[in-house]
């Protein structure tokens, strides 16, 4: 049986959690993961930029807000790839300044991510982040917002619809279930996967300049492939939710979908 979320410890004293690779998939989540575990200290200096915060605010905060107008209790939010917690600290600053209850759990297969996570979020009550694969989960449908932020663009094809069906089954009665990604059919992502091309084909003196990730970021950018919106869309509607139109911010689409209530 697949561990649920309560049975996880947070801050665990590991850097890296065992997973003996066997699949194609699983030799390619262990390089993801281990891909964020060295470049950890990176991703906990950066910030995220204004037009992706300005898209989570419209469909995550949004969600939550509207959430608690409606139900007129604590909000509950799950962020699966919670990474070192910018969204944690953002969601919980918005919760305070709005005055809408919420309780944060972050879920992230990267230890040092987690950690970082649960230092931003600090003692808030009912709030953490915990160390999981999502894949080992099982789902327990009582989350009133379940959201991902740059976390499907490192999923392969089949993934994504294996993806949000699970995360589906996660929601609440009335739930939101939220994608924040750049979209694969697009200027930029047809420029990351010339640069790729580049990268992986031409020998370095024929590359030229790099088109957007420094070098040290070759490894992850194998991994790397966007998700196409109008699919996700669609594995939305026929996992039974009622999905908003596609929201466009900079460089980056959101699409939510609402399990009936
Ligand atoms: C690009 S980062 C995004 C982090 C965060 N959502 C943000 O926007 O700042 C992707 C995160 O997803 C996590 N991740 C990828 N696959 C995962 C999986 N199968 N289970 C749990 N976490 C995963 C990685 O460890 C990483 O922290």
């Amino acid at each position: 049986m697949p561990p649920s979320i309560a049975t996880l410890p947070a801050n665990p004293t590991r850097k890296r959690a065992p997973l003996a690779p066997r699949s194609r998939d699983e030799q390619r989540r262990a390089l993801i993961r281990e891909q964020f575990v060295d470049l950890h200290a990176d991703f906990d200096r950066s910030r995220p930029s204004q037009p992706l915060c300005e898209i989570v605010r419209r469909t995550v905060v949004n969600a939550i807000e509207a959430r608690h107008r409606a139900t007129g209790r604590r909000v509950r939010v799950l962020e699966v790839g919670c990474g070192v917690g910018n969204w944690a600290e953002y969601l919980l600053a918005a919760s305070d300044e709005n005055q809408v209850p919420m309780e944060y759990l972050g879920l992230d297969f990267a230890p040092p991510c987690v950690q970082s996570c649960n230092r931003r979020i600090g003692n808030r009550v009912g709030s953490r982040a915990v160390v999981a694969d999502f894949e080992s989960l099982t789902p327990d449908s009582s989350y009133d917002v379940v959201f991902f932020v740059e976390v499907f663009c490192h999923l392969r094809k089949h993934q994504d619809d294996e993806w949000l069906r699970k995360a589906s089954q996660w929601l609440a009665p009335g739930g939101a279930l939220i994608i924040v990604d750049k979209e694969r059919h697009s200027r930029h992502g047809w420029r990351v996967r010339w640069d790729l091309f580049k990268r992986t084909v031409l020998p370095a003196s024929w590359r030229g300049r790099g088109y957007y990730f420094p070098e040290k970021y070759n490894t992850l950018l194998t991994t790397l492939r966007y998700p196409h919106f109008r699919h996700l869309a669609g594995t939305m509607k026929r996992a039974g939710l009622r999905v908003q139109p596609i929201e466009r911010h900079g460089l980056f689409n959101a699409v939510v979908g609402c399990r009936e209530s």
